[in-house]
């Protein structure tokens, strides 16, 4: 009885649906009420009362983009208990906010129930694959074994490592020969940032589906391999996904404190523990315990170093829509600058073409803040000269929870942006 039973299983997937959902929501933190706001400051006075804001540990205030100066808008979380506050607090010192979400839990729900329902059909091959979904941390790993199998001339995958919880730390090795110099690109570092995991996704099958089609691809192929980590951070990745959707740091207890894990974008061996980063494990820009204290970093540095001839190193976050370049812990140019600088321009130029998404380009501490201990800057120091860090969509619109339907547009445009710096580095070799 074929009617029948396919009705039952209809209703039977409905409930397994269902069931899936109850089971997701429990134990996992709500964001009900949370509101983001943006604030703009109008001086360095409001500038400093907004920092003064970040040391208020009651208040769980969660700093999307945090105060640097005026220039730059502050996005904030806030927690429906602290919002009364929080908005006196802004009103009684005159400084300008909107509430740019009004309930972060409707955009997690609808992000939730968008997944679920893309999950009822797991895909056998990466072309069955729904690339605009956002997918837990199983479906990128078996995604990255489908991609191996079904390219085994063109792509294997290298285990750099383990995270602390002891999940393989998985790299895309994208390769036409033997001896070659590499492009390094990772995406998910942090781990709220779930636009650049999907398109990290995006990219891996992007490099398959132009190798032998796309020219400038093939040449750039033919002349380096590319090694792609699309979850940098897989501790924190799971995280996201079982119980907090907006962790950003590693999963390692730390000694002495209740809070866990470390900032793995503070961690690296360059400037380590300076300013623009936190002594405190509280904090989401806790430098952690030592240089390169994190395995997912540690295995990074090792790989590095041991492959020894990487030219590009590019890393990628979001948002805010900046192209970044070192140095973050010093205000002294690095001596590439003026390249930097140039390829930088020449990259936002293309990203912005299909549609036209408008970015910012320079170095870290002049286009956002000082930051020691990041890993764009270590990469620099390592000899890798086209060392960049992306900060993909939005400016400030949805932030962390970007809606699914624009994963594609923005892998795509990062995309063209990541061909003109690998088709520099293929021209200009050092
Ligand atoms: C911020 O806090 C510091 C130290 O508590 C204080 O000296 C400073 O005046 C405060 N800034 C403003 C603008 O209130
Ligand atoms: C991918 O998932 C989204 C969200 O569930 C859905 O709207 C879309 O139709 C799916 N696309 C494909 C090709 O299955
Ligand atoms: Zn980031």
């Amino acid at each position: 009885m074929p009617q029948s039973s396919s009705a039952t299983g209809g209703k039977m997937r409905k409930l397994l649906i269902l069931a899936c959902l109850i089971l997701a929501v429990l134990g996992r933190k709500t964001f009900e009420g949370h509101q983001v706001l943006r604030i703009t400051a109008a001086n360095d006075v409001q500038i400093s009362l907004l920092k003064n804001l970040t040391d208020h540990e009651h208040l769980e205030l969660d700093f999307w983009r945090e105060p640097v100066h005026e220039s730059l808008p502050v996005d904030v979380r806030v927690p429906s208990s602290s919002l009364h506050r929080v908005k006196s607090f802004l009103k009684n010192n005159k400084i300008h906010y909107k509430i740019m979400i009004q309930d972060l839990q409707d955009l997690l729900d609808e992000e939730q129930q968008e997944m679920m329902r893309s999950r009822a059909h797991q895909p056998k091959s990466t072309d069955g694959f729904n690339y605009s979904t956002y997918h837990t941390l199983d479906e990128i790993y078996s995604f990255i074994d489908m991609l191996v199998t079904e390219n085994p001339q063109l792509v294997s995958k290298i285990v750099i490592g383990q995270s602390y919880e002891r999940r393989p730390l998985n790299v895309l090795k994208f390769s036409t020969g033997s001896n070659r110099p590499g492009i390094w690109i990772d995406t998910g570092i942090h781990s709220r940032e779930w636009v650049t995991q999907a398109s990290g996704t995006w990219f891996a099958k992007m490099i398959v589906a132009s190798y032998n089609r796309d020219p400038a691809l093939t040449a750039i192929l033919n002349t380096f391999d590319i090694f792609l980590e699309i979850v940098t951070n897989p501790d924190g990745f799971q995280f996201t996904h079982t119980s907090d959707r907006l962790w950003r740091k590693t999963r390692k207890p730390n000694r002495g404190s209740s809070c866990i894990g470390v900032d793995p974008n503070r961690n690296w061996d360059v400037n380590f523990g300076g300013p623009g980063s936190y002594n405190d494990p509280c904090d989401d820009r806790y430098y952690g315990p030592y240089a390169n204290s994190e395995s997912e970093v540690k295995a990074i540095v090792d790989f590095v170093k041991s492959h020894g001839k990487l030219k590009a190193f590019l890393s990628i976050h979001s948002y805010s829509q900046f192209l970044l370049y070192p140095y973050g812990y010093t205000s002294t140019p690095c001596r590439d600058n003026a390249e930097l600088y140039n390829l930088a321009w020449k990259a936002v130029t293309a990203l912005s073409r299909p549609y036209g998404t408008r970015y910012r380009f320079g170095s870290i501490i002049n286009v956002i803040y000082q930051a020691s201990g990041s890993s764009v800057d270590w990469s620099y120091n390592q000899g890798i000269k086209y060392s960049y860090a992306f900060e993909l969509r939005d400016t400030g619109h949805f932030g962390f929870a970007l809606p699914a339907n624009q994963i594609i547009p923005t892998a795509y445009e990062t995309w063209l942006a990541l061909m003109v710096i690998m088709e520099h580095a293929k021209n200009n070799p050092y």
